[in-house]
């Protein structure tokens, strides 16, 4: 097992072998596509790579992955991959990693610790995810009065505060659009059709909702279902922007039942073992934060073919 050592700002790896490479990877849970296509491609990288991984999956539990990053630690493991459920609560873990002289990288999702506690973090501007998501709605309604219900991804978690925050950045100004209800889904299917359901009630019936903004796919397609149930038409009576890409909203829009989807690529291991495997060379300090690219699909971006294009890749 390969062994880094931290001296001040100087790193000095000791082998440059990657192939023999344990790395442990705290995962959330699987409460989307989207992390189901993480995982899988997360574990196909590792193969390819010659590494083992160490896979943990935390059931949505912050309490869960600090005990996966002690058990990583106390394994001596090369590297730990962190999706961190929420932002808040990771200092001390992120502190013990570091004594260890092990490297973390966050994946996908940020934490509010001090960033010399971790190696780099792979994911997308969420900010930007939400203000894309914005200004699609704000193009598409024009100067029509829009109320808009909001479905939230899990309380606490970076990208539910970001693409909230770049929502609202995007309709600020456009007093025509208004954000009448918001509350999590917990970026689940269920999540997304129990909460739908009470905003339909709660909004007599939908008839006066013109769009939906969901922070994930998911609960997009569990908030679609609820609307079908309503009697109303989604992608039509209710417009439905989310972000993820995964094949199942490119099949909705395919069947004209959502509008807009913003891409967040699940491949955030790749960008993640080349960082490491850099770092473990000769010490190679990666930027801390490499960002992915987003870009939004709409109903004119042939749906149907990009659903083919998706469908067999682990979502
Ligand atoms: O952190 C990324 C988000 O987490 C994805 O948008 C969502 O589907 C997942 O659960």
């Amino acid at each position: 097992m390969m062994k880094t050592l931290l001296t001040g700002a100087a790193l000095l790896a000791l082998t440059a072998t990657a192939s023999a490479q344990t790395v442990g990877f705290s995962q959330i849970g699987s409460e989307s596509g989207w992390r189901a296509a993480e995982t899988t491609l997360t574990r196909q990288q590792a193969e390819e790579r010659g590494y083992t991984l160490q896979f943990s999956d935390a059931q949505q539990r912050q309490e869960n992955q600090i005990a996966a990053i002690r058990s990583f630690i106390a394994q001596d493991v090369d590297a730990i991959l962190l999706a961190p459920v929420v932002a808040t609560g990771w200092d001390s873990v992120l502190q013990e990693a570091k004594e260890a002289e092990i490297p973390v990288v966050l994946l996908d999702r940020q934490v509010d610790s001090s960033d010399d506690l971790y190696l780099t973090a792979v994911g997308s501007d969420l900010v930007h995810e939400g203000r894309v998501a914005g200004e699609w709605l704000v193009g598409d309604v024009g100067d029509a009065d829009c109320r808009i219900v909001e479905l939230q991804g899990t309380t606490g978690s970076s990208p539910a505060i970001d693409r909230a925050n770049g929502f609202r950045e995007a309709i600020e100004g456009h007093a025509n659009l208004e954000i009448v209800r918001s509350q999590t889904g917990d970026f689940t299917r269920s999540g997304g059709k129990q909460v739908m359901e009470s905003f339909l009630q709660a909004e007599g019936g939908g008839a006066e909702i013109c769009a939906l903004y969901a922070h994930n796919d998911d609960m997009a397609i569990g908030a679609i279902q609820a609307i079908k149930e309503a009697g109303l038409r989604p992608g039509e009576d209710i417009r439905v922007v989310s972000i993820d890409a995964v094949p199942d909203i490119f099949q909705a829009m395919a069947a004209g039942e959502a509008n807009a989807t913003v891409e967040l690529t699940p491949n955030m291991a790749g960008p993640a073992f080349d960082a490491l495997e850099a770092f473990w060379a000769d010490g190679t300090m990666p930027e801390k934060f490499i960002q992915t690219d987003s870009r939004l699909y709409t109903q004119a971006d042939d749906p149907a073919g990009e659903y083919e294009a998706r469908k067999d890749l682990g979502y």
